[in-house]
């Protein structure tokens, strides 16, 4: 949906406010710009960090909210469909931000929004297996601190996804978000029976991404300027995958690895993790997981702000009062 121009005004829009927060005048003045909005959090899949974040986010902006997180105590109890509940959320908020175990839903809560002559923001938080796309713009907004600084940038360099990319909805999101970019290597590193899904790789011929499946890892840990793990994602079900054959211990980042990477390579996982990411790298100046979900923090304010047109206003305050 956004395009590099978007892209990197929400950057800009992340960094400024996370300045601006840092004093008691700049939280004031962030706590008024969204004072007369409200926002319904509706996650019916499990999350810490997306809910979190969209949570505070709201609440520097000093937004209203509401949540449901447990749909059994809901009326969705007594039946009322998924659709039905988010059009009566529609009738008290101003914005709709939800995670939904089925790919699309967002998009279609969004349709339905327009059809019902009350087009308030859908706002996906990441959809089934199949999208991510605030965890996208995240991971972006960390490349792009990371290596903003370097002759041209995020462009050109060279990212491997590794893990379950066939059932990461982070690595799906962010590899269509690359394509905005140039000259940018994917390398998806995967078991056999986790390799991407055809309508990415289709996708990605598409638009002439250049990207490569490979099994070993070693054979590409010195070039990569970024290395993406992800958990294995057993919570999807897939009748094409045997989860006892799938061996993926190769498929687990170690400090030995990392050491083999270039100084100025990071390391990034979405995040919760189980064993894929040794603990040691923790300690590695190239661990950026941590950055990256505190970044979930700016970037979903920048977006919130941006859905109601208050990008204008930080970037006005940011200018008088930093420049
Ligand atoms: N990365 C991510 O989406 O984490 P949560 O599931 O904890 O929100």
């Amino acid at each position: 949906q956004f395009g590099k121009k978007t892209l990197d005004l929400l950057f800009g829009v992340a960094t400024k406010l996370r300045k601006i927060a840092k004093s008691r005048e700049g939280q004031d003045f962030l706590g008024n710009l969204l004072a007369h909005k409200s926002a319904m959090l509706y996650f019916t899949q499990p999350s810490t960090r997306t809910y979190l974040s969209f949570v505070r986010a709201c609440q520097f902006l000093g937004m209203n909210y509401a949540e449901v997180r447990d749909p059994s105590i809901s009326s969705s109890f007594k039946g009322e469909s998924d659709i039905d509940g988010v059009r009566t959320f529609s009738n008290y908020f101003d914005l709709i931000i939800m995670r939904h175990a089925e790919g699309g839903f967002a998009e279609r809560v969004a349709y339905l929004m327009n059809e019902t002559g009350r087009p308030i923001p859908v706002i996906s938080a990441g959809a089934g297996p199949d999208e991510h796309p605030t965890q996208a713009l995240l991971d972006l907004y960390t490349l792009n601190r990371s290596f903003g600084e370097r002759a041209g940038g995020i462009n050109g360099i060279h990212i491997a996804f590794m893990g379950d990319v066939a059932r990461g909805r982070t690595v799906r999101s962010l590899a269509k978000l690359l394509t905005r970019y140039e000259n940018i290597h994917m390398s998806f590193v995967s078991p056999p029976e986790l390799k991407i899904k055809e309508d990415l790789r289709k996708w990605l011929d598409r638009r002439g991404a250049k990207f490569q499946e490979i099994e070993d890892v070693n054979t590409i840990i010195k070039d990569i300027d970024a290395i993406y793990v992800t958990r294995i994602q057993d919570e999807y079900k897939d009748e094409s995958i045997v989860e006892e054959e799938v061996n993926y211990e190769p498929y687990c980042l170690t400090m030995e690895q990392v050491n083999l990477m270039k100084p100025t390579a990071i390391v990034m996982h979405p995040l919760p993790r189980r064993d894929e990411l040794d603990v040691r790298i923790d300690q590695d100046p190239r661990a950026a997981y941590w950055k990256q979900e505190r970044n979930g923090m700016w970037i979903r304010a920048a977006l919130v702000a941006y859905v109601f047109n208050a990008d204008s206003l930080i970037n006005h305050y940011y200018t008088e009062n930093y420049s």
